[in-house]
């Protein structure tokens, strides 16, 4: 029998119900296909994708074509799950008209549920413009990584009273312009829990403590294929950079030395 899909009220309804949501990112059919299988409820095609997927050292490079086309492939992979598509860095700040047509193409060439932009107050007014055309829309606060080049890193977010007052005020504004949903990104764990107790839409936190409605990681980090850096707030859950480098190391033994193909493996 088909797994019931997960739609935007069911999300919704989640944190109602004080169930968790587990949320984690892929790029290609094959993760998607076995993320989906193990019953995680939210897949997000991050834009992360540029560093973990391209081998970019930020997530600005990406274009909305990218992006698109990561999409379809996920989505030919996930029957049940929550499908949200990340916008690239200019392909909603410029204006809200533009911000229209980019995600249109998520939801019309990639068939996404939603998708998920970076930012608070100043994107409101896009927000508000494409709940009403029916797109649903995730936001993102606290490290927003398509703003690296202002903050200048990637540390812990909103640790003074004021920056915390403003991101508080901003998921406020975010709810009311109509997002279903928040990622709150590397802040603390006591805001993360304020704002996550102040909003009626859930929120889904990465390194923002544990009193978030559901969490999500990149899946590359927590499955250990990503080498190049390991966040704090990442577990891994396996090591399968060690598993592919050890697999190839005795293909290439094999191949060298005349074990593989055998005759069973040969006609
Ligand atoms: O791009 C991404 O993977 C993200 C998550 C870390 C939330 O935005």
């Amino acid at each position: 029998m088909e797994p019931s899909k997960i739609t935007v009220p069911h999300v919704v309804k989640m944190k109602a119900e004080g169930q968790k949501i587990v949320a984690l990112t892929a790029y290609d059919y094959s993760m998607a296909a076995l993320l989906d299988e193990a019953g995680v409820d939210l897949i997000l095609v991050g834009d992360s994708g540029a560093m973990v997927f391209a081998g970019h050292d930020t997530t600005l490079p990406l274009t909305v074509d990218e992006a698109v086309y990561h999409c379809k492939a996920v989505r030919r992979g996930v029957k049940r799950a929550l499908l949200v598509g990340d916008m690239p860095f200019l392909s909603y700040q410029v204006s809200p008209e533009e911000a229209l047509t980019n995600a249109g193409r998520f939801f019309k060439e990639a068939g996404v549920d939603a998708v998920k932009i970076e930012g608070g107050s100043p994107v409101c007014a896009t927000v508000k413009r494409m709940v009403e055309a029916g797109m649903p829309v995730m936001g993102h606060l606290g490290l927003t990584p398509q703003s690296i080049r202002r903050l200048g890193g990637y540390s812990v977010q909103a640790r003074s009273e004021e920056n915390a007052r403003q991101l508080a005020h901003d998921a406020a504004a975010l709810e009311e312009a109509g997002a279903f949903s928040l990622v709150l990104e590397k802040i603390p764990s006591p805001l993360g829990e304020k704002v996550s107790r102040s909003l009626r839409i859930p929120t889904i936190g990465i390194g923002a403590g544990p009193h978030c409605d559901g969490q999500i990681l990149v899946s590359y980090d927590m499955l250990g294929l990503f080498e190049r850096f390991h966040p704090r707030f990442v577990r891994r859950y396996a090591e399968l950079a060690v598993t592919v480098k050890e697999a190839c190391a005795a293909y290439a033994r094999d191949v060298r030395e005349g074990g593989f193909p055998s005759d069973k493996e040969s006609f």
